[in-house]
């Protein structure tokens, strides 16, 4: 398992270099991101969300094939909107409705380098849309208001030192 970078950790800000060499690294990385993915009980993970600013996603909803995007770029969002309550592994513990796009469409390269393209809506679009955020130093939090940003940031805080305390405790 890969270790999950949280709030506060500078790689979560950076903006992520392309991925140029499509080999057995790349695919154990995939790979080894699916997992933590999986063991987290997550459906997106970027690749700052593990320390590598790299243009690299991956996405697995329950039931489905695990998919794994790099050098995405979203090509088309709907006009439509959304509300969804969003987390992410990177602030654990702490929940907010975001407004986004209900549909996108997504270009990016498979594991092999192939490029494929993907209309998305649902759940799907949700999460493309998140992770690809990531890619670009941005998390679900800067599509809020000053206010409820500080709200999660509150009880964000709130959480994590109270685990701290469980943690010394031990
Ligand atoms: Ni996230």
């Amino acid at each position: 398992m890969l270790d999950i970078y949280t709030l506060g950790e500078d790689v979560l800000r950076e903006e992520c270099s392309d991925i140029k060499v499509f080999d057995d690294a790349l695919r154990m990385l995939s790979e080894a991101m699916i997992d933590t993915l999986d063991e987290a009980d997550g459906v997106g993970l970027a690749g700052p969300q593990i320390g590598v600013p790299e243009k690299i996603f991956v996405v697995h909803i329950r039931g489905e094939k695990p998919l794994v995007f790099i050098n995405p770029s979203i090509t088309g969002t709907s006009i439509e909107t959304g509300v969804y309550e969003e987390g992410c592994l990177s602030l654990p513990g702490v929940y907010h409705d975001v407004v986004r796009p209900v549909g996108v469409t997504i270009q990016a390269q498979d594991i092999n380098g192939k490029p494929f393209t993907i209309e998305a809506d649902g759940l799907l679009a949700r999460v493309i849309q998140h992770e690809n955020d990531h890619l670009h130093g941005k998390l679900y939090i800067d599509h809020l208001d000053e206010k409820e940003k500080e709200k999660v940031l509150r009880a964000y805080e709130k959480k994590n030192r109270a685990r701290r305390r469980q943690k010394s405790r031990v």
